[in-house]
This record gives C-alpha cells, structure tokens and sequence, in this order.
C-alpha cells in the first residue's frame, strides 16, 4: 500500500454498539468490531503508524467490584458480545504491543464512557 501522507495516529471510533442487537447477531458484531478494528491494525503496521486512540467501553468492566471505577479495575467480565469485542480488541492491543516490544499507554475514563489509548 502507498500512502500520499504521513499519518502519525489513527483515532479509531467506529463501531457498532447496540448491546440488545449484539446479543441477538453476536456474529455480526464480532466480525465488524473485533475482525475490523484488527485488519485496521494490520494496516497501521504496514503503513508504520504506530498510534491510535480506541473508544473503548466500560462494559468491558461487566457488574463493577467498586465504584468509581478506575484503571485498575479488571476487565473481561463482560455480560454481552459487545462488550466482549471491546475486551478482546483491548487484549489484542496489548498482544501487539508486546510483540512489536512498544509501549502501551492505557487510560480510561471514570464513570461510563472509556477511551483506552494505546502508544506504539
Ligand atoms: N455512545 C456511548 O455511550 C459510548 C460509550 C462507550 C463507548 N462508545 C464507543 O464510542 C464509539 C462511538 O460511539 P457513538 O456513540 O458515536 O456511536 P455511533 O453509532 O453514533 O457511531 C459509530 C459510527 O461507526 C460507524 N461504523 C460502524 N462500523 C463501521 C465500519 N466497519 N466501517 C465504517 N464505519 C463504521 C457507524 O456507521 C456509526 O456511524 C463506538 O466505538 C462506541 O462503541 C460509545
């Protein structure tokens, strides 16, 4: 692939996001979350872009163990596919940055919306 110009960070907030409807056609949500979020990985490492900001989700926390919720709360207990596709693009992040030996920066915001910000 060519690029005409330099893209320094990707801001990645596509998805879909309907919790009802991800119960319903898990499929679907998997395929365009998780399956598409990774093939635009695939594409930032070819292009060299290294950094992207990812609107994650607090579902990806399932029934909090404590509130306010915090980073340092786990995740993955998640009670719908939808927010188990966030879960398993944050995991994902983490893979690609330990195999490209790059930092990851992960913030997330208190109190429903979260963006996890991964730094390459
Ligand atoms: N709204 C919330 O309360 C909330 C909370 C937490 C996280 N988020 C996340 O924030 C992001 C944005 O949420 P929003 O409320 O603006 O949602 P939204 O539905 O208004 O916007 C998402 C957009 O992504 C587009 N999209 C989905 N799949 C795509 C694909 N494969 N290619 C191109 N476009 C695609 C949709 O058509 C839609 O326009 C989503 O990733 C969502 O999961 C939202």
């Amino acid at each position: 692939m060519t690029i005409q110009h330099k893209v320094d960070c990707v801001i990645h907030f596509a998805a879909l996001k309907a919790v009802g409807e991800s119960c319903a056609l898990p499929l679907k949500y998997y395929g365009n979350n998780v399956t598409g979020s990774s093939n635009l990985m695939e594409v930032m490492m070819e292009c060299g872009v290294k950094k992207i900001v990812f609107s994650s989700s607090a579902t990806v926390y399932g029934h909090p163990e404590y509130l306010p919720l915090d980073e340092s709360h786990p995740t993955g207990k998640c009670t719908n596919p939808y927010g188990k596709t966030k879960y398993f693009m944050e995991e994902i992040m983490k893979d690609v940055c330990a195999a490209n030996e790059v930092r990851l920066t992960y913030r997330k915001k208190n109190k429903g919306i979260c963006v996890a910000s991964l730094a390459c």
